[in-house]
């Protein structure tokens, strides 16, 4: 029956207290690792921003963000007044034949949506002298220097041939010259940096970025004496330098992670098997994909057979449901669900008996909470590895920002894992709060240009 088939999925995704912690010790462990000569499954890497923002930066940047649903282009003006800025955006949707197409395709819808951006609020581009740009590629890049990015390999879904093991930057450049577009490439970003940096320019609480987003990851402040191997640049050991962690790629062993069947189904299914383990438990690329899965087997087991007799072709596609469906499912107000039947009939063509709506209400919670509560696991092994005992960790991406109960799920997680007590108060801060961010993205990647520009200014 189904109260069984409920019990049977509640013992496969709920991660105990003892659990939570398991992961978070190896977290610890990976997060050293990969700063470490031989590295690990975490690349940790240095992306060269090497100081934290005073909030009297000022000037005139161009931001372009290649995450994974959009393209945002902005125009980002620092003010004199501290930690204040003016942003106008343009947004572009990603086209999802992109994602898998070939490279000069995606550069060159990247710069034309640049070419009009400046033509809209520039004028003729011919005219215009070279404008500094931050562009904030959202993908694993090895960066020798901070207008580099090597990609290491796609995630979050993307498959485009030629690109990894390459250098970006010229094959950006390139798309944009053919257009006499004038623009400078001052800093190659990632979105966890710009989140990281964005945040401390209003809030020096702030020690790392996260993002919850279509992908999931972090960013924070490591000393240099700190990451052996870059033991052989000759830089003061003080001296911060923001790491891009990727700990999408946390246990891709598998040693550690509650990993489920569905898991298992999704990555074996995936352009990159065997990568991102922890991101695709996590990420809002998956949460709807593992929730299909789960529905699929339970219509395929002969004794459970929910949606008996119906037709449940579109259910059967692939990625047709995203984590926003999800979040109306957790987000029905009704008690016999009737919001999520709708769902279902509208999306799926399938009409839920009232215990399957139940089944399926507990699925998703169960999912969402998961996710929150390992995204916690990586939040509390930085805290650990820096020993930082209170902070403000800036969030943001679509998953952060609107998954109902994600927060206060994160930070039950949390308080778990690092032993806090009860709260006397409910309104009182927690010692480590995660809060959303600034504009990581935007701002942060004007920052990043702005600090880079003070840097070779100065000959460092
Ligand atoms: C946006 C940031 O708000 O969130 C981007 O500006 C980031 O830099 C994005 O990549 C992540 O969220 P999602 O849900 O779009 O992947
Ligand atoms: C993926 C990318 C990473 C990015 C994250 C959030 O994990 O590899 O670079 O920060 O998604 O967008």
């Amino acid at each position: 029956d189904l109260i069984s088939e409920i019990k049977h999925l509640e013992e496969l995704f709920t991660v105990d207290t003892a659990k939570l912690k398991e992961i978070t010790n190896h977290f610890v462990n990976e997060l050293a690792k990969g700063l470490s000569v031989e590295g690990g499954s975490i690349p940790m890497n240095p992306t060269w921003v090497m100081s934290q923002p005073t909030g009297y930066e000022t000037g005139s940047y161009l931001a372009l963000d290649m995450g994974g649903t959009n393209l945002r282009v902005c125009q980002v003006t620092l003010t004199e007044q501290k930690s204040e800025f003016d942003i106008i955006q343009s947004k572009y949707r990603m086209p999802e034949e992109l994602k898998t197409g070939d490279a000069e395709e995606l550069w060159e819808y990247i710069a034309d949506c640049l070419q009009q951006f400046i033509e809209t609020h520039h004028g003729d581009v011919s005219k215009l002298e070279k404008i500094p740009l931050g562009f904030t590629f959202s993908y694993p890049a090895t960066q020798n220097y901070i207008d580099e990015g090597i990609l290491q390999r796609w995630t979050k879904g993307f498959d485009i041939a030629g690109v990894e093991g390459r250098n970006v930057v010229p094959m950006f450049e390139a798309a944009l010259a053919r257009r006499g577009v004038p623009i400078k490439l001052t800093a190659l970003i990632n979105d966890t940096t710009g989140t990281l940096v964005a945040s401390a320019y209003t809030d020096p609480k702030m020690k790392i970025g996260c993002i919850f987003g279509t992908g999931c990851n972090a960013a924070y402040f490591e000393d240099f004496g700190s990451i052996p191997k870059l033991a052989h640049v000759d830089i003061a050991p003080d001296t911060p330098m923001a790491i891009n962690c990727e700990w999408g790629a946390f246990d891709n062993e598998h040693v550690v992670l509650p990993r489920t069947p569905y898991d298992v189904a999704i990555d074996r299914d995936s352009p990159r098997p065997g990568q991102q383990a922890f991101e695709k438990m996590i990420a809002g690329l998956y949460l709807g994909e593992i929730f299909r899965l789960v529905m699929v087997d339970l219509h395929d087991k002969k004794d459970v057979n929910i949606f008996a007799g119906q037709d449940v072709s579109k259910l059967r596609k692939p990625y047709t449901l995203d984590s926003s469906f999800l979040s109306a499912i957790e987000e029905d107000p009704f008690e016999n669900l009737s919001e999520t039947l709708e769902l279902f009939q509208n999306k799926l063509n399938i009409s839920p008996s009232l215990p399957e709506l139940e089944l399926i209400r507990r699925t998703a919670e169960l999912i969402g909470t998961r996710a929150a509560r390992l995204s916690a696991c990586g939040v509390a092994a930085i805290s650990i590895k820096k020993g930082y005992k209170t902070c403000h960790v800036g969030a943001d991406g679509s998953v952060f920002n609107k998954y109902p109960h994600f927060k206060a799920r994160g930070a039950q997680a949390l308080r778990e894992i690092l032993d806090w007590p009860e709260k006397k108060d409910p309104k009182e801060e927690d010692p480590i709060e995660i809060l959303a961010a600034e504009d990581g993205s935007g701002v942060g990647a004007a920052l990043i240009a702005a600090l880079t520009l003070q840097r070779v200014k100065a000959g460092i």
